[in-house]
Parts: C-alpha cells; structure tokens; sequence
C-alpha cells in the first residue's frame, strides 16, 4: 500500500475520490492521512465533528486487486464496521463494542465512530473508506447536538490513548475482514449480527418512499435490517435509522 500524507485537508474522502479519478494505477490500498480534517462529511447532508483529538482517515481501496466485486460494495460498509469494533477491543478495556447498522459504530449507547463508504463510479473497481474515530476528543465540548450521544475512547479508558495504535489496529482488521469478504466466509454474517445494537429494540427507519416502524430482529445475511413490522418482516438493504429505543 502507499500512504498519501496532508497536513490539512477538507475531508480525507474527498482527497481518496481525488486519488481514485487521477490515478491509472492504484496500489492495492492507500492511506490517506491528515493533521487536521476542516470539513469531514458524514452520510446524507450530514457533517462529521472532527474535535482535537479526534482521528479521521480514509483507505481507498483496489477493488479489482482485493477481489471484491460491486456485489459485495453494499457490505463494505458493515465489514469496516466489524473491524474498527475489533479494533477498538484490542486498544482498550470494553467488551460491547456494536454496530448501529449501517455504519456505526457504538460503546456504552453513545456514538464512537463513523464510517463512510464512497466510490467514484462503478467501473473503476475503487472504493474510499473513510473512517472517523473519537480518540481523545473531548466529548464535554462537542456540538450541542451530539452531547450525550457522542463518546471517545479516551472517555471510556479514563486515559489518553495513542491514535497511532489505533489507527495500526484497524488497518490490520480491515485487512483481514475485506479478505474474508472477498472470500465470502461466514464469519461477517456470524459477527455483525451479534454485534447488532439494534436487535431487539423498537427502530424508526427512513427508506426511499417509506417510513417503517419495528422491532429489530438482527441483521441478515445480505447486511440487511431486519425489522417486524405489522406488515410482517421486512429487510432493510439501506435506509436511515431516525430513532431506535
Ligand atoms: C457518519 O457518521 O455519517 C459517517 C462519518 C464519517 C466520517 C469520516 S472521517 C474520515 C472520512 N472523511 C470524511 O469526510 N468523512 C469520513
């Protein structure tokens, strides 16, 4: 892999769509890394706070050279999930890391990642995943509106935590999760159904046209929610989870 190296930057996905347009040849991954993220996105509209103390990467990624097909693209997002929550259990003490479905990551009920997967367009085989993690921020100061759903590992180690370990953690995770993807291997299935924080509770979904209410029942083997509603199950392949209690 190759690591492509900014002090400041926008937001390290833009840079990794940049990357993937310009060059011929990608290197089977590479890292896009900054000092300082000034306008990080989130899904939809949304914006990322990235606080001091916070780590923002992306990994663009060779699809063609991974062996990943754009059948398996809706599951990248889950896959990263799964390592940033092994990640996160090798750095620090907490044994309930979960993933919100789609692209969440959580520790004690609070939001302690985000994931945004990008790609420029189909047929170039390339992927951007960008990866936010509350390290050290400081959660006391964050936005109003995340105060309280937002927490940092630091928050929960009750100490500093070095970025550079976690970062180390999660490019291996990812690694070894992506080849299991590619190999179809049962264990993501296994994984992100029971790191499901979802399961079990009453979720509010946004679809395309719809707006579904139901009892949470895991997630499939496709990535898909699974919610019972009183139409019967329904199996939510994308969506937006407005409230979940
Ligand atoms: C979300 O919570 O909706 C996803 C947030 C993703 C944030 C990361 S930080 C690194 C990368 N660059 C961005 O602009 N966004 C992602």
């Amino acid at each position: 892999g190759q690591i492509d190296y900014n002090q400041e930057l926008s937001s390290t996905n833009n840079r990794g769509l940049e990357l993937a347009r310009e060059q011929s040849e990608i290197p089977i991954a590479t890292l896009v890394l900054t000092e300082r993220q000034t306008a990080g996105r989130g899904r939809g509209k949304n914006r990322w706070w990235s606080g001091e103390g916070g780590l923002a990467f992306s990994v663009l990624v060779n699809c063609g050279a991974l062996k990943l097909p754009t059948s398996c693209w809706p599951k990248i997002s889950l896959t990263t999930g799964l390592a940033v929550c092994d990640a996160i259990e090798k750095t620090i003490e907490v044994g309930d890391a979960k993933l919100k479905w789609p692209n969440d990551v959580y520790l004690s009920g609070c939001k302690a990642c985000g994931i945004l997967v990008e790609a420029p367009d189909s047929r170039r085989a390339r992927v951007v995943i960008g990866i936010g993690i509350n390290v050290n921020n400081t959660t006391a100061l964050a936005p109003l509106e995340l105060r309280g759903h937002a927490i940092s590992l630091s928050d929960i180690a009750q100490q500093k935590i070095e970025p550079t370990e976690v970062l180390i953690q999660v490019l291996q995770q990812l690694a070894e999760r992506l080849t299991s993807l590619a190999r179809g291997t049962q264990d993501l299935r296994r994984d992100w159904h029971t790191r499901c924080l979802l399961t079990g509770q009453l979720v509010e979904i946004d679809l395309d046209t719809r707006h579904l209410i139901g009892v949470c029942h895991g997630i499939d083997d496709n990535g898909a929610l699974v919610l019972e509603t009183e139409f019967g199950i329904e199996r939510c392949l994308s969506g937006t989870v407005s409230d979940f209690t």
